[in-house]
């Protein structure tokens, strides 16, 4: 079986209040996009799709030398994320094998750390669901009612979800194909009554949202050159 990356970059980043979508912020020189892309661009992984606003302008005039030949730009995205997945996992299946692993990664992560992802692979690959990385929650977690404290939540069992997010096409198919409302592959696979694999990544591997994040982001890639 051969392994896939796919990565949703359909967004607009009304988070980030760019004047660009948030995936062609410029970090390190390099659209966020690009170092997305290189994360997960491994030897062994056969291509990388990337999953564009079909009116998408910004992806051509940006530079993809440096990875020429594995790189399948899409222009299919939807109206959510899951939309822009399914949609680009639906053109992605002409290549793609139902047993062949998909890691599905947001243009939003661009400082995935090499080791979380060989970590991700190495203990994902013999599961018969999936997994995705995620971490434990450091913070004591506070439930809300109108802006007080409502609860205190036992932390002990919560993780955030990361990605990439592992799992075999035909599985990731089926799965989104039934839900139209998740905010990630691994809650589309549970609403399958499966329990997806919880591999411990790292903070490094943070969410660029808000626009403090750019400047943690820029110094975590240019601390790594
Ligand atoms: N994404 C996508 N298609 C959408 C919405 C989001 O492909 N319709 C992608 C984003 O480009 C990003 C990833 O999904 O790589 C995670 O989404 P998020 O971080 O929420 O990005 P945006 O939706 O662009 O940001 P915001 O929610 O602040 O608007
Ligand atoms: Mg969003």
């Amino acid at each position: 079986m051969s392994v896939y990356a796919l990565i949703p970059a359909a967004g607009s980043g009304t988070r980030l209040a760019a004047d660009s979508p948030k995936q062609y912020a410029l970090l390190a020189g390099r659209p966020m996009l690009w170092h997305a892309v290189r994360a997960v661009c491994l030897p062994q992984v056969e291509s990388v799709f990337v999953v564009l606003a079909p009116g998408d302008s910004a992806f051509a005039a940006h530079d993809w030398s440096a990875f020429a030949g594995k790189l399948e730009p899409l222009y299919c995205g939807g109206e959510t994320r899951r939309d822009s997945v399914y949609n680009g996992l639906v053109a992605a299946m002409a290549a793609v094998e139902a047993d062949d692993w998909i890691l599905v990664h947001d243009a939003a992560r661009p400082c995935l750390p090499r080791k979380d992802l060989d970590t991700l692979m190495r203990e994902t690959q013999n599961d018969a669901v999936g997994g995705i990385l995620a971490l434990p929650i450091a913070e004591t977690v506070k439930r809300a009612a109108e802006g007080r404290i409502q609860s205190t939540e036992d932390r002990s069992r919560l993780w955030l979800a990361q990605t990439p997010q592992m799992f075999r096409a035909g599985l990731l198919m089926q799965a989104l194909q039934r839900a139209s409302q998740v905010t990630d592959e691994a809650a589309a696979v549970e609403q399958l009554g499966l329990s997806p694999r919880l591999v411990a990544g790292s903070r490094e591997n943070l969410k660029v949202t808000w626009p403090e994040d750019l400047a943690i982001a820029e110094s975590i890639l240019k601390g790594r050159a």
